[in-house]
């Protein structure tokens, strides 16, 4: 891991827990290791309102992290790509039905319910890394149902998305990958 950035520990006090501290510390070192190798200067990754990360300039990437993983996706602003989404998920966790209610409309858990509980996990992981992708870009804030699932496989999922009101125009469609690795679902997508 990289040395803690000062600026980044003051940013971790502002979380009362310190697995969440020490959760966001491991996940910034990470990233300002991953903008170094790029070429960067590896300048600390700060926090804005919403708690969308700030990334120094040059620089598109979106984070993820839990007890045991953090994770970061980079790449070079000009690169063709203007936003990222990253979220990893495990795939043993057991999530109650009401939870997938407040996530998935009927038919959406319907279909992904027929493709076995993989499938429900790997939806929601798609839907939050929809989300870190969106909202640096355009402000939008997308609830569950904003992104409805019309595609999902072991690699790959698409989703239609509904048009904010009051926010700039959002894509009508996204589409992502997902793989595993070791008990958890990746999803990853780019704009
Ligand atoms: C923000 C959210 C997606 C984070 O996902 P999570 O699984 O709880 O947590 P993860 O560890 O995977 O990701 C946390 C990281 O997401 C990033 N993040 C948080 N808010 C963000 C935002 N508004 N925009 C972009 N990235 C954001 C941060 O880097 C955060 O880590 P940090 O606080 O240490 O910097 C989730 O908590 C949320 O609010 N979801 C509701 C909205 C949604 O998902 N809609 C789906 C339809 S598009």
């Amino acid at each position: 891991m990289a040395a803690v950035h000062p600026k980044e520990l003051i940013l971790a006090k502002g979380f009362g827990s310190a697995k969440r501290q020490r959760e966001f510390l491991v996940a910034r070192s990470a990233a300002r290791l991953g903008i170094a190798e790029m070429g960067f200067l590896p300048l600390p990754v700060g926090k804005g309102p919403k708690g969308e990360p700030l990334w120094p300039p040059g620089v598109v990437a979106s984070l993820a992290h839990d007890e045991g993983w953090a994770g970061c996706l980079i790449a070079k602003r000009g690169s063709g790509l203007v936003a990222l989404g990253l979220d990893f998920e495990p795939l043993n966790r057991e999530v109650s039905k009401g939870v997938y209610q407040t996530i998935y409309s009927p038919a959406e858990a319907q279909q992904l319910e027929a493709l076995g509980d993989w499938a429900l996990r790997a939806g929601f992981c798609a839907k939050e890394a929809i989300f870190k992708c969106l909202y640096p870009l355009f402000g939008a804030y997308l609830g569950f149902l904003d992104a409805q699932l019309v595609f999902l496989d072991h690699q790959t999922f698409v989703a239609k998305l509904s048009q904010p009101s009051g926010a700039p125009e959002i894509p009508a469609q996204v589409t992502g990958q997902l793989w595993r690795q070791e008990d958890r679902i990746f999803a990853a997508l780019g704009l």
